[in-house]
């Protein structure tokens, strides 16, 4: 996002009764080359930043200093599996979770992980070991924008629909993508067919899934992605 954009967008959201600013999307945070004016900007708005990285590029000291709590993706402590779905720096993420650790709590910490049908026990261990205990485990998310990604052995069954939407019903998150369009969640990555909120609330009211929201897990409480067994588990980006 453009540093104009993101500082009128922050602007404008500071004069509402909001708390926490979120910087992410599917990209690496830190990756953005005003990552830290942009954390700076947050605070001296009064406001709580936040944010999910993989790890790779984390200053442990900045991060200390500025957030109060930091989520970090992991999803293995296996180097090989790791390198099969794209968690190229393993190496580096965990030399720096131990560096932050160094510097702050570990109740600051909240790791994020996909559970794609991995063993979870070498992980949970590992993070119990460093005194983390805030650890998030999601299933691979279903919706049909994602899941255009996944490789073909990777299919989700959605069931039915409840077409009622907790993040439309009332607004507990403002999402904006790069362009500043406002979205009422995280999770639309196909912004092609979406219009406004309300044109999805009366979609819902409707019985009709709306394009943008088909297969998304809070409104198809049973969707879920099949996975084939792990020794089959091939990851394609
Ligand atoms: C949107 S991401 C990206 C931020 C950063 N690049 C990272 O890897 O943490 C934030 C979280 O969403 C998770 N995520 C990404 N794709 C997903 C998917 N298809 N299904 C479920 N979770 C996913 C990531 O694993 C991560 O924990
Ligand atoms: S994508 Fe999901 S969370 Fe977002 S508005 Fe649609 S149903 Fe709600």
């Amino acid at each position: 996002m453009a540093w104009g954009l993101f500082t009128s967008i922050l602007e404008r959201e500071s004069k509402q009764h909001i708390e926490r600013v979120s910087l992410q999307g599917e990209g690496e945070p830190m990756m953005h080359p005003r990552f830290w004016d942009m954390v700076d900007a947050i605070r001296a708005h009064g406001l709580v930043p936040y944010t999910i990285t993989n790890g790779s590029l984390m200053d442990a000291l900045r991060v200390a200093a500025a957030f109060p709590a930091i989520g970090i993706s992991i999803d293995t402590i296996d180097p090989e599996y790791a390198q099969r779905i794209g968690r190229f720096k393993l190496h580096r993420v965990l030399r720096n979770l131990d560096a932050l650790l160094g510097v702050l709590s570990p109740n600051r910490i909240i790791i994020h992980t996909v559970d794609m049908g991995q063993p979870l026990e070498p992980l949970k261990l590992f993070l119990r070991r460093r005194g983390i205990n805030q650890h998030m485990i999601q299933p691979l998310q279903p919706k049909a924008d994602y899941a255009k990604r996944y490789s073909p052995g990777e299919s989700p069954t959605w069931g039915a629909c409840t077409y009622r939407c907790r993040f439309l019903a009332a607004p507990l998150m403002r999402y904006y993508d790069i362009t500043g369009l406002e979205l009422p969640c995280c999770f639309i990555k196909n912004t092609a067919d979406f219009v406004s909120s309300e044109q999805l609330r009366q979609q819902l009211n409707q019985r009709i899934v709306p394009t943008c929201c088909q297969g998304c897990g809070a409104i198809f409480p049973h969707a879920k992605v099949e996975l084939p067994a792990p020794s089959d588990m091939v990851t394609s980006r």
